[in-house]
């Protein structure tokens, strides 16, 4: 029996009691299954929670590289690994065939060695959504540098303390980026951060805007010419398990980014199964998930999901309001999509413009469509399912985290039935707990508690890149023996999993925990509302009362506040409970979102409070100008 496909609802209740019962036979059998080798482990998982020490599939060898790539190549070499669809519509898609890739990944991890790159060195990679930041992640790990891309809409001191946190070596970046009708000066931003950076002794640059830049003496270098002059033939490095394969940053809500550690074998083996199942990727699908390669979601489901099961994945440069509202529209027909996989922030953004951009393009290649990053609410799950998927595709709601590496509660498509926002049911191998408190398990379901998990997965982020006592500190010290998410979830009545979202949202107002996500999604069902986000703020009886930030749809015709503010506490009563209802609503134009989409509730919080002393690192926001806006009450 094999357990690598999930292929009915039977038998993934089979596969999942397996994966609790004899762990280690399930990922086992996964493992020796589904990839290439060099040498077998000794032990599937070797673990102790308390001290935060995780290991899977010790003392084995391999090179995650010969299983995105060379695996592939006598089957399905001529096959199309990356399609790259860039930011202008007008310029030709590019197909890159597995034997392409397998040449412009070789070439480059000679030119990375030959810049003096050793295995374990940290590279940092700065570049837009173009193949060569695909090529540069799969070079590094082919020689066994650690990649550490970051996201190229970060500013300078935002990519300077990723680069000295790591101490990277070397930094690859662009010229320029095209990000809808602008160009992001990457250079530019790169050689500021790098004042700060002496650790960088190598800068490599690939040509895309023809911006002009300047090149510092003994450090910069054109890529272009390097590879032209490179072999096309790279022997692999033979990695441990446990050989780190990249860092990923991930701003926690206080203090400096985290950066998290993924190593080899499991994140292998977690995203692969993860990628295979829960999309239902079949030979061949075309799937494109429209994440930036700088967060997890691009590295699991862009680049090592995809590629480890010789699919066809599609890179996008661009935005989707470029040059209209259209584009994703578009790129789905044009590319024939079969899984289309986005983020709640952008169905909302397109969800508020006129249909006819979805309608004016044929959409029947899509079989699975998918969401990742926040709770969705109900208003954008259906308007994704009716519209998009035009109730045909399953809605995948994915939980996970930059921690897990990779999905880890959500439909398998076809296999689970779906529940508007709800992401189901773990996944096999996955053993998901709430706790309450005081700290013990929630037994039974319909209720909330913090979202836990009590055995640990092949995709677990193993530490924080130099403070594994951090690590320790922030997933496996609240719940001893458990790892942390930060997250609180709703289990209800058929044990599928609601996430409320972090846990440092839900607001207990009179004794009573509500999570912001449900609230949020009964102030959206009002007409007028497009988006909204609710804090608690310090209350005399109650403990905690409920505050709004409420965004008013661009429709010209705002009625009388009073009234509105009456009609959304309405529907709170209605969809929530009349305990749920705000005590304070703020309309505003705009709410502070990281680059990643999520609002930066924390700001808020302190507005709310009337706290307007110090709102710490706002770095990572997207529009740090609206706090003064909010702040000052304006529209
Ligand atoms: C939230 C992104 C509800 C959650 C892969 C988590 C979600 C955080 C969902 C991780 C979802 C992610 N439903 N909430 N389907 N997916 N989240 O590290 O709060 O960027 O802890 O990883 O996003 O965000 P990260």
């Amino acid at each position: 029996m094999s357990y690598y496909k999930v292929d009915n609802l039977e038998q993934y209740f089979k596969h999942y009691n397996k994966s609790v019962r004899e762990p280690r036979k399930f990922w086992g059998k996964i493992a020796e299954e589904n990839f290439t080798w060099y040498q077998q482990w000794e032990k599937v998982v070797d673990f102790n929670m308390a001290e935060a020490d995780i290991k899977w599939f010790t003392e084995a060898k391999l090179n995650i590289t010969k299983n995105t790539i060379d695996r592939h190549l006598n089957k399905r070499g001529t096959k199309t690994a990356i399609i790259f669809e860039p930011n202008d519509p007008n310029e030709e898609a590019l197909h890159i065939t597995y034997n392409e890739l397998h040449q412009r990944v070789c070439k480059m991890a000679n030119v990375l060695r030959e810049q003096g790159i050793q295995k374990g060195d940290r590279v940092c990679i700065y570049l837009p959504i173009i193949p060569e930041l695909a090529v540069s992640i799969l070079a590094c790990a082919r020689i066994g540098a650690i990649h550490s891309v970051v996201f190229a809409g970060f500013s300078a001191s935002a990519v300077a303390t990723r680069i000295m946190d790591s101490a990277c070596k070397m930094v690859l970046t662009a010229d320029g980026g095209f990000r809808g009708n602008k160009t992001i000066e990457l250079k530019e931003i790169i050689d500021e951060a790098l004042e700060k950076c002496p650790s960088v002794t190598r800068v490599l640059v690939t040509k895309r805007t023809n911006t002009p830049i300047q090149m510092k003496e003994g450090r910069d270098q054109w890529l272009q010419p390097l590879l032209e002059e490179a072999s096309d033939n790279s022997v692999a490095e033979i990695m441990d398990a446990e050989d780190p394969l990249f860092i990923l940053y991930t701003s926690g809500s206080t203090g400096k980014p985290k950066g998290m550690v993924h190593t080899t074998a499991g994140y292998m083996v977690h995203t692969a199964y993860t990628f295979k199942n829960v999309f239902n990727y079949e030979e061949n699908d075309i799937f494109w998930c429209t994440a930036d390669i700088g967060w997890i979601t691009g590295h699991s489901y862009i680049v090592y999901g995809p590629l480890l099961n010789g699919a066809t994945t599609v890179i996008f440069e661009g935005v989707p309001s470029y040059p209209d509202f259209s584009r994703f529209w578009q790129i789905i027909e044009k590319h024939q999509i079969t899984q289309f996989y986005t983020a709640p922030t952008a169905i909302r953004a397109l969800a508020k413009e006129s249909l006819e951009y979805v309608n004016s393009y044929q959409l029947q290649s899509l079989k699975v469509i998918g969401s990742v990053g926040e709770p969705i609410n109900e208003e954008a799950w259906h308007w994704f399912n009716d519209h998009v998927g035009a109730k045909k595709c399953p809605v995948v709601d994915t939980w996970w985290q930059t921690e897990t590496g990779g999905i880890m509660i959500a439909p398998i498509a076809f296999v689970t039935p779906t529940k508007p926002t709800y992401a189901t049911l773990p996944l096999p191998g996955i053993q998901p707990v709430l706790m309450d408190e005081k700290r013990n398990e929630i037994e039974g379901n319909q209720l909330v508690g913090s979202l836990c998990i009590k055995f640990p997965w092949p995709g677990i982020a193993r530490t924080i890149w130099g403070d594994h006592q951090r690590y320790k500190d922030t997933y496996f010290s609240d719940f001893p023996g458990k790892f942390f998410t930060g997250d609180g979830a709703l289990r209800d009545e058929v044990g599928y999993y609601r996430i409320t979202g972090r846990v440092d949202d839900v607001v207990i107002v009179s004794g009573h925990n509500l999570g912001t996500a449900p609230i949020e999604d009964a102030i959206n069902e009002h007409p007028a509302v497009a988006e909204s986000a609710i804090v608690g703020f310090p209350h005399e009886v109650k403990g905690n009362a409920l505050y709004g930030f409420v965004i008013l749809k661009e429709t010209g015709e705002y009625r009388n506040k009073e009234n509105l503010f009456k009609e959304i506490n309405q529907h709170i009563t209605d969809h929530v409970g009349p305990i749920a209802k705000l005590d304070k609503i703020q309309f505003v134009c705009e709410l502070p979102k990281t680059r990643s989409g999520k609002i930066m509730r924390r700001i808020l919080r302190k507005i709310a409070a009337g706290d307007f002393t110090d709102f710490g690192d706002t770095s990572t926001l997207l529009n740090p100008e609206i706090i003064d806006q909010i702040k000052d009450g304006k529209i």
